[in-house]
């Protein structure tokens, strides 16, 4: 993990910021941890997608710990940093903080994650990242 702190990223653009809705609960009415995960996924293809801006699948996610709940009417941003690029595939890092309160209130921090996206083909065979840093 290349974030080792636990500090909100002030001055950071997150890749995906979303409010929680009801919608997203599971049956004891904080927010279903799927969501989050499937945000991550997300944040994660829109980061890889800056060096591969084409078909991403993603390969891999690496163990995720929920550190704090997140409730409806959260605000829960998804920061992202490109980790390591290889020939086919791109390794981010997913930071995930919630702010109470409409984005009103305190930052908890919830979780993060590695994701591996591999840049495919049409028939999602592994190819070259497009824009591989020089
Ligand atoms: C992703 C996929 C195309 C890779 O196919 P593959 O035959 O394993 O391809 P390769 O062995 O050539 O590996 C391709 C790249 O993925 C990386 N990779 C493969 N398995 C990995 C794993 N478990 N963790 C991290 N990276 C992995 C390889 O290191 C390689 O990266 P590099 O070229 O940058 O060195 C294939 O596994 C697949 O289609 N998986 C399903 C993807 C998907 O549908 N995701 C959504 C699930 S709902």
């Amino acid at each position: 993990m290349s974030e080792t702190t636990h500090e909100y990223p002030t001055g950071r653009v997150p890749s995906v910021r979303q409010v929680m809705m009801p919608r997203d609960t599971n049956a004891l009415g904080t927010i279903f941890g799927g969501v989050i995960l499937s945000q991550i996924d997300l944040a994660a293809a829109i980061e890889a997608h800056k060096l591969h801006p084409a078909r991403v699948v993603t390969v891999s996610m690496d163990k995720i710990e929920f550190k704090a709940p997140v409730y409806v009417g959260d605000l829960v941003s998804f920061f992202t940093e490109t980790l390591r690029v290889g020939r086919t595939s791109v390794t981010v890092h997913v930071t995930v903080w919630s702010q109470r309160g409409f984005g009103g209130g305190e930052h908890a921090y919830v979780t993060e994650a590695e994701v591996t996206m591999v840049a495919v083909d049409d028939d999602f065979k592994p190819v070259p990242i497009l824009n591989p840093p020089a």
